[in-house]
């Protein structure tokens, strides 16, 4: 109320100053109008009398200059004539003006001495205004003024009148605007305002659970945002906190992110948690004028992230993006998630020679395709390798630096950009706890082979105190290799490695997600009904089934397998056609690889020669998204698909199929999974295919469809539940007491 009376009154105030100035200059200009008008009538007839004054002056005839004086002074508006000589002493006046004209009239003074005309507005008494019109001319050898008086009290009238209908106009400006004003504030400030502040209650007190507050994104959309973000914090605190009441209720040891920040702050002893990996948890880039903070689609980041929220310490990664040196400080730091740090960013940079020849080269061209079975052939290039072991070092100065007065810090190296990075730590910093984490497979010792370097890469691994691997597997097939390549004592009972007095343990860690719902993955009931329809709708599809797949465009995630057990079911099963839509939500990667370019192209190759084949007037079997997708586009996809497609031809685990099962809160949805996946071990209820088969895909792809309802559901319940328990907090834990059991040189010097 006091702020609608405080703006009112600003209002009314500002209008009156502007209707004020406004106004006064209407006056001004109306009044020069008006004085112009007399100046020219007295002017006019001034000339006219002038010969006439001027002869009757010369002959000394002042009776006829009187009676010019009398006759003129009877018109309309005029109020008389008079003549003055140069003593200023009238030489004839207008007998009904005499008895007003004590004084000359003003102004008289400069006429004479400019010997220009001049008109002016005198006050008369009692109360009239008079204009008067005093022109010069020369009689003989003194000079003359004829002064014309005319009345002026119509020029005070308008005056009047000009003010009035300012104030008048004033008035209904005022009201109005301060009405409308009013209108407006109320409907589109003060209602939503309101509307938010009963949510925010309802929040406070539990009742809300759309995180999205009821404020419109035109005016408030900052706010909007801000307020989101809290919500949503707010609802993950409690949901938190339900749970663990719940689990401690229940005697549960499910492990969440309360419990992993609890575990990790005693294992680390307030430590902070260092992690290096190449790829970052966030990447800045540049969209137009605009900086935009992306996730990158990375497994590693998927399951990285959590564990460094709850834990804290600092990432060190590769800066990538095009606008990451604009974010960080003198130090190459920054905290993240931007909206709510919880932990540190070092970003390390590199030249587009050492991106080359360590990303590109030897770890993407070399060992990806060496490590994963799916007939890519693996290039080494010497110099590649010379790179790959620069930026090793390089990586290894930036770890070393934050390292620097922490004693036996915690050191998580991940996958196989850094193979050479733990020996390289090791050597200065004997005393730090070094796990490398592998997150794609490990083959047999055969293929290592292949790797002109593959010594000197067991070298550096074996440089940690840790190595662990997806699945067992892995592990055997890594400690064989060991066995075949370097002089080792391999202990098999305890899977440990010792070598020149130091021992490597390898062990599994099968990487998961974080199973807890995020606020923003939340549908209200209505959206969740229509998500497929909306999905399809978007697309401009009709259809009855959705499938879905989550990649980025890899080569040994079977993309285009997929697309042809896609076709092999729909050539199968003719009652799917124009039923059963696929869509593949596709990020590249890599491209700056031929093989990577060259599989965009094949990828979608491919869905055209299948849709070309089967696609009618509104369905068709394939669609394709390329383009990099965030946690939020792919959530609705998961919720609404009937069947997700996880089909690698080789994968250390993929957490797309992990995502999906957690996703579907629903318990229902089919999960079709490749047995070369290292998922498979795990989720055992999933649809387990032979990507290369089209055969088995198409016939999963029909049983999965046709499924009953209950078996759907007992299977995702199941699955559910393992990658409930065994989620990413679990495996951040498992990783962090291990290596905080081991018995590095420095702890092995203090007795214990
Ligand atoms: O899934 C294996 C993996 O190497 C992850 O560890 C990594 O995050 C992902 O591939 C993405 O690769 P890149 O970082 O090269 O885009």
């Amino acid at each position: 109320m006091k702020i609608s009376l405080r703006l009112i009154l600003s209002l009314v105030s500002i209008i009156m100053l502007v209707v004020s100035l406004f106004t006064l200059y209407q006056v001004r200009h109306e009044k020069r109008v008006l004085i112009d008008e007399l100046d020219r009538r007295a002017g006019v007839l001034a000339e006219g009398l002038q010969e006439s004054i001027e002869s009757h002056l010369a002959n000394a005839k002042f009776k006829e200059i009187e009676r010019i004086v009398e006759k003129f002074g009877n018109r309309e508006r005029l109020a008389g004539i008079a003549i003055y000589d140069q003593e200023f002493k009238p030489l004839a006046v207008t007998k009904s003006l005499a008895e007003y004209l004590t004084h000359p009239p003003y102004g008289l003074n400069s006429v004479f001495a400019s010997a220009s005309p001049q008109g002016r507005l005198q006050d008369f008494p009692p109360d009239r205004k008079i204009h008067a019109f005093m022109y010069p001319f020369q009689n003989k050898d003194q000079m003359v003024v004829l002064a014309i008086f005319h009345n002026a009290n119509h020029i005070e009238a308008r005056v009047k009148v000009i003010w009035q209908e300012g104030f008048i106009r004033w008035f209904i400006q005022a009201l109005l605007i301060s009405l409308v004003t009013l209108l407006i504030i109320r409907w589109n400030i003060m209602a939503p305002l309101n509307r938010a502040a009963d949510w925010i209650k309802e929040l406070r007190l539990g009742g809300v659970e759309d995180t999205r507050p009821p404020l419109p994104k035109d005016i408030f959309g900052s706010l909007a945002k801000e307020v989101t973000h809290i919500a949503q914090s707010l609802t993950s605190a409690r949901q938190a906190a339900e749970q663990e009441a719940r689990l401690r209720q229940s005697g549960e040891s499910l492990w969440t992110p309360e419990r992993l920040k609890e575990f990790a702050r005693n294992k680390l002893q307030n430590r902070p948690l260092i992690v290096v990996s190449n790829r970052e948890p966030y990447m800045h880039v540049k969209k137009g004028k605009e900086t935009e903070c992306i996730v990158p689609a990375s497994g590693l980041v998927t399951a990285l992230e959590p564990v460094l929220r709850a834990c804290g310490g600092t990432w060190i990664a590769h800066g990538g993006g095009d606008a990451d040196r604009d974010m960080v400080d003198s130090k190459d730091r920054l905290n993240v998630p931007p909206d709510e740090p919880q932990y540190r960013l070092r970003r390390v940079w590199l030249s587009k020679e050492e991106e080359d020849g360590y990303y590109y080269g030897f770890s993407n061209e070399g060992l990806w395709p060496l490590c994963h079975i799916a007939h890519a052939r693996p290039l080494f290039k010497p110099e590649d390798w010379g790179t790959y072991q620069y930026v090793n070092k390089k990586f290894a100065e930036v770890a070393l630096e934050e390292m620097r007065g922490m004693e036996e810090p915690f050191l998580l190296v991940q996958d196989y950009h850094f193979g050479l990075l733990p020996r390289l730590i090791k050597e200065k910093r004997p005393d730090a706890r070094v796990a490398l984490f592998w997150h794609i497979p490990w083959p047999n010792p055969e293929s290592i082979g292949i790797c002109p370097w593959a010594r000197e890469l067991l070298h550096g691994m074996l440089g940690a105190d840790l190595v662990g691997f997806h699945i067992q597997f892995h592990c055997n097939n890594f400690l064989e290799t060991v066995d075949r390549y370097l002089e080792t004592r391999i202990e098999w009972e305890r899977f440990a490695v010792n070598r020149q007095n130091h021992t490597t343990w390898v062990k599994p860690f099968p990487i998961s997600v974080d199973f807890t719902q995020k606020p923003d993955d939340i549908f209200s009931p209505d959206e969740k009904k229509s998500e497929k329809e909306i999905i399809l709708k978007t697309l401009g599809i009709k259809a009855k089934y959705l499938g879905v797949g989550v990649d980025r465009i890899d080569y040994t995630k079977g993309i285009v397998e997929r697309f042809r057990g896609v076709e092999h079911f729909l050539e199968k099963n003719k009652q799917y056609q124009g039923q059963f839509t696929f869509v593949e939500l596709g990020a590249p990667s890599r491209t700056l690889l031929k093989r990577y370019h060259d599989l965009i192209g094949e990828v979608e190759g491919e869905a055209d020669r299948i849709n070309h084949r089967f696609r009618t007037k509104d369905w068709k079997p394939i669609i394709f998204l390329r383009k990099h997708h965030s946690h939020k586009d792919i959530t609705p996809y998961y919720k609404a698909a009937d069947i997700c497609l996880v089909t690698s031809l080789h994968d250390g685990m993929n957490l797309v199929a992990k995502e999906f099962v957690a996703a579907r809160d629903d318990a229902s949805g089919v999960l079709i999974l490749s047995s070369f996946a290292g998922a498979s071990r795990e989720l055992r209820d999933a649809l387990i295919v032979n990507p290369y088969d089209v055969e088995q895909m198409a016939e999963a792809l029909r049983y999965g469809l046709e499924m009953n309802l209950e078996d759907k559901m007992n299977r995702m319940k199941r699955m559910r539940e393992a990658v409930r328990e065994n989620n990413i907090f679990r495996w951040g834990a498992n990783l962090i007491d291990e290596l905080a059991q081991i018995r590095t040189i420095e702890s092995d010097k203090t007795p214990t």
